[in-house]
């Protein structure tokens, strides 16, 4: 293909890589957000990463979204996620249900053999709804587990899309703006320079634990998350990136 022997995509890779301190960065060739048969390869090239990654016994905390459930979809069974915990990252945020993190944390159980828990947590909740809901055994228990998480898998929105989609208020969304919000990643907006300008109210990872995270995994794929993606890895503790052509050339350009 033609990209690839004009620049090479491991030139590109080594580029982004060295520019957000990460550990590795794997792209696949295309633009997700054009094309299907690259969003597939987006969560297949996920797919091994997580392969290579894992451990036995690990939990591994994932998010929703379509990219994900590109992962989730492509997942097979492998001796060495026989004994793996599959969790959501953070309790509901609006998603639909095919593109939620329960859903795809069972279905990435089911795919590889592995086991699941799930985290039942209404969506947009009220602060002392949250601070009820916390103090439920159940619940700090399903918690707990998800901190423990040696490995996140996430995917990486525009704010923007990201608040429309999950039907935030009018409001919310105007003084989000208004800080700058450009990227969404579990639940939290990000802007330009990966400063958190806004949470989601719900259970489950907290930004000290994605700190603190062993491996961070971030998927996202398309001309169109660039300025997103580049945001995120600016938060900076993620340690791989999974992306496509189409993204990783608009990320170099913001450089
Ligand atoms: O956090 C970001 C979203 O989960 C990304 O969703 O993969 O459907 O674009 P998407």
């Amino acid at each position: 293909p033609l990209y690839k022997s004009m620049f090479g995509l491991s030139e590109l890779e080594e580029k982004l890589r060295a520019a957000f301190g990460l550990k590795q960065v794997l792209i696949v060739q295309g633009d997700s957000e054009t094309s299907v048969q690259t969003k597939r390869e987006l969560g297949r090239a996920a797919c091994q990463v997580l392969r290579a990654t894992i451990r036995p016994s690990d939990v591994v905390a994932v998010t929703g979204g379509t990219t994900l459930s590109h992962v989730a979809n492509q997942l097979a069974p492998t001796a060495s996620m026989k004994d793996i915990w599959f969790v959501p990252a953070r309790g509901g945020l609006g998603e639909s249900l095919d593109y939620q993190a329960n859903t795809l944390a069972s279905t990435m159980a089911k795919r590889t053999g592995g086991h699941y828990r799930l985290l039942h947590v209404p969506d947009h909740l009220g602060e002392e709804a949250f601070a009820s809901l916390m103090q439920e055994p159940n619940i700090k228990e399903i918690v707990s587990v998800i901190r423990s998480a040696r490995i996140v898998v996430h995917g990486i929105g525009d704010a923007m899309v990201m608040a429309r989609r999950r039907k935030l208020e009018h409001d919310v969304v105007e003084a989000m703006k208004a800080d700058g919000a450009l990227a969404e990643a579990f639940g939290f907006y990000f802007d330009r320079s990966g400063s958190v300008v806004h949470k989601m109210q719900t259970v489950g990872l907290r930004l000290e634990d994605i700190v603190n995270t062993e491996c961070v995994i971030g998927v996202a794929g398309g001309a169109g998350k660039g300025e997103a993606i580049a945001a995120v890895m600016r938060f900076g503790h993620n340690d791989v990136l999974v992306t496509d052509e189409a993204a990783a050339l608009e990320i170099v350009s913001l450089l």
